[in-house]
């Protein structure tokens, strides 16, 4: 079994021969990204890092893992952006929803943090972890990242003060650049456990190094799978694969599509499992910040359904039309819980007496397709046969190549991320960072005016 892709209800909106006609388009892209021809092709370390994955380098982190999940009742993740999203997408649509809330006997608690600068958010987390068995992870590739450093710098001192210096070295793991940045000069002085992000994986390509890898492990999630299950996906993206069954090609052709023939600019990624909240936001860095630059790109947007069908339900139906809905749909569930039957039936739900409540959900799935593709959204449907490590890996490495091709489809570097850096270079003026003088003062000075 794998995960497949379904696009008729999507190139229904699309002239005939319009999705074939990519073809030759997405065969140069693979090439390109194969040959190391494309733009940003000193960051293709993803492409073949499923499949180059060792299982001593697999053993190597989970022994690490071990050593936190036996020290630890809670574990922070600090980590942002690419250094947090894949790790927190593939813990969340894995584990128990409530986990966090009853604790769990056999696992550490995973919470994130290094990803906000909320003052209210760190003081409740570090009087959270008051009195607790923590441990870091402590994630970032450049090692300078204000909102993840800032962090560090607390958890560091907190964990010392409550374990002891020599203890805390234990607890405290930098996954960071093998050289360069703070992160790494502070793990060599400590001497803490590290773990190196390649030079050629930029953050949103990172969930399958030790990024991702490290902390899943730490949750009690099985990364060999997880891996294995990139790998199989790996094979059915491979360039050699034909067009038509190649789903990664298709994704990227069928979007391309709409977005330059169909005028649909906004694609909202959904799901009706609300434990996939968060790989819609790792969907959400992996596309945005891959293809939004000159000018260009597909505002790449999420829904949680049915949540949000009682919210922006109304805008996707008979809003502006320019979107497009891309919905992950789990064909099983792991659990199962039958809707009981009531003698007074009050609520006047007998009819759903003896159902499961994902067939309940299904046909909520069913009806909001058929209502959307009427309403004048285009549906593409990614089936996921279980929410398990096997089929989250094979759905990491095929978002991740769609990716790679979509961008150089679309005629920009996927790569690299620009325009991430003036509100860092404002920021660092407003706080009188050293080394930014003439900005601070370039920048006061529009805002006294
Ligand atoms: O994808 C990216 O490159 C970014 O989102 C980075 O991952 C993010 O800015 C964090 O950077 P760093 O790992 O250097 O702290």
């Amino acid at each position: 079994k794998s995960i497949s892709l379904d696009i008729t209800k999507a190139a229904q909106f699309l002239n005939e021969g319009a999705i074939k006609s990519y073809e030759p388009h997405v065969k140069a892209a693979q090439e390109a990204l194969e040959n190391g021809t494309c733009p940003g092709n000193d960051f293709l370390g993803w492409l073949h890092l499923p499949s180059s994955i060792t299982s001593s380098f697999l053993k190597e982190i989970q022994d690490c893992a071990n050593v936190l999940r036996a020290n630890c009742e809670v574990i922070v993740v600090a980590g942002i952006g690419g250094s947090y999203l894949g790790a927190r997408a593939v813990i969340e649509a894995l584990g128990n929803s409530f986990s966090w809330l009853v604790g769990d006997k056999k696992n550490p608690t995973i919470v994130f943090a290094g990803n906000n600068i909320g003052e209210d958010y760190l003081f409740e987390l570090t009087t959270y972890l008051a009195g607790k068995k923590f441990g870091v992870i402590n994630i970032s590739k450049s090692g300078t990242t204000t909102e993840t450093a800032l962090t560090f710098r607390l958890l560091k001192k907190q964990c010392e003060a409550q374990r002891g210096k020599e203890e805390a070295k234990k607890v405290i793991v930098a996954v960071t650049d093998a050289h360069k940045g703070a992160a790494r000069a502070a793990a060599d002085k400590e001497g803490y456990t590290t773990f190196i992000i390649p030079d050629n994986i930029g953050g949103r390509f990172s969930v399958l190094t030790p990024v991702g890898l490290l902390p899943i492990a730490c949750a009690g999630f099985d990364i060999t799978s997880l891996v294995s299950g990139a790998t199989g996906m790996e094979k059915a993206c491979g360039k050699d694969v034909p067009f038509a069954e190649n789903p990664a090609a298709i994704y990227a052709a069928v979007r391309n599509g709409l977005y330059s023939q169909a005028g649909k600019k906004i694609e909202i990624m959904v799901n009706f499992q609300p434990k996939l909240h968060f790989i819609s936001e790792w969907w959400k860095q992996l596309f945005g910040e891959s293809e939004g630059k000159e000018n260009k790109g597909i505002f790449p947007a999420s829904c949680d359904f049915t949540t949000d069908l009682h919210s922006m339900g109304q805008w996707i139906q008979e809003g502006e039309r320019t979107i497009y809905e891309t919905v992950i749909s789990v064909e099983e569930t792991n659990e199962r819980l039958l809707f009981p039957k009531d003698e007074e039936n009050l609520d006047g739900l007998n009819f759903l007496s003896g159902k499961r409540v994902d067939e309940v959900n299904k046909m909520a799935e069913l009806g909001t397709r058929l209502a959307h593709v009427d309403g004048g959204v285009p549906n593409i449907r990614v089936s996921v046969p279980k929410l398990n490590e096997y089929y989250i890996g094979q759905l990491i490495y095929f978002f991740e190549i769609a990716c790679g091709i979509s961008g150089n489809l679309l005629g920009v570097n996927p790569f690299n991320q620009p325009g991430v850096e003036a509100y860092k270079k404002n920021m660092f003026a407003l706080l009188d960072k050293p080394g930014y003088e003439a900005d601070s003062k370039a920048i006061k000075e529009r805002l006294s005016k």
